[in-house]
């Protein structure tokens, strides 16, 4: 009985940490992105738009080191947005995650 017990605990746990564990592009956009970039990733007036860009038309293993290393001084591309663009500390699947989402707006 005790060992019924258990397996069923497991599956519960396997169960309800799967969907954390596949990343949700659009949720992680939402709660780390959203303020500077919008809420429909077009943009304002703290941060270019990631929407239909060249930039996220391209190389996704540049926007994925965008997101994870940021851009800052000499690295800047907008000079006209007084912010830098942060480091973010996600994992390599939060990133993939990420920037398939914003391929896909
Ligand atoms: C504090 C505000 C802020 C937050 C939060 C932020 N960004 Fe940025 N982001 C910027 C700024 C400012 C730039 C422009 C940097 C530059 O001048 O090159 C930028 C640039 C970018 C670029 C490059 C765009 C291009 O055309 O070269 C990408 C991609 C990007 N951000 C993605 C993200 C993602 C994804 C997130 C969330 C994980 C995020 N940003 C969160 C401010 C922010």
């Amino acid at each position: 009985m005790k060992k019924l017990v258990w397996v069923a605990a497991i599956t519960l746990a396997l169960g309800f940490s799967a969907p954390v564990l596949a990343a949700d592009g659009g949720a992680l956009y939402k709660s780390k992105c959203s303020a500077c970039h919008g809420a429909t990733a077009k943009g304002g007036p703290m941060a270019p738009g990631l929407v239909g860009t060249d930039f996220i038309g391209g190389d996704a293993g540049a926007i994925k080191d965008t997101i994870m290393n940021g851009r800052a001084g000499g690295a800047k591309k907008y000079p006209k947005f007084a912010l830098s663009m942060p480091p973010f500390k996600v994992s390599d699947a939060e990133a993939d995650a990420i920037v398939a989402y914003l391929k896909g707006l």
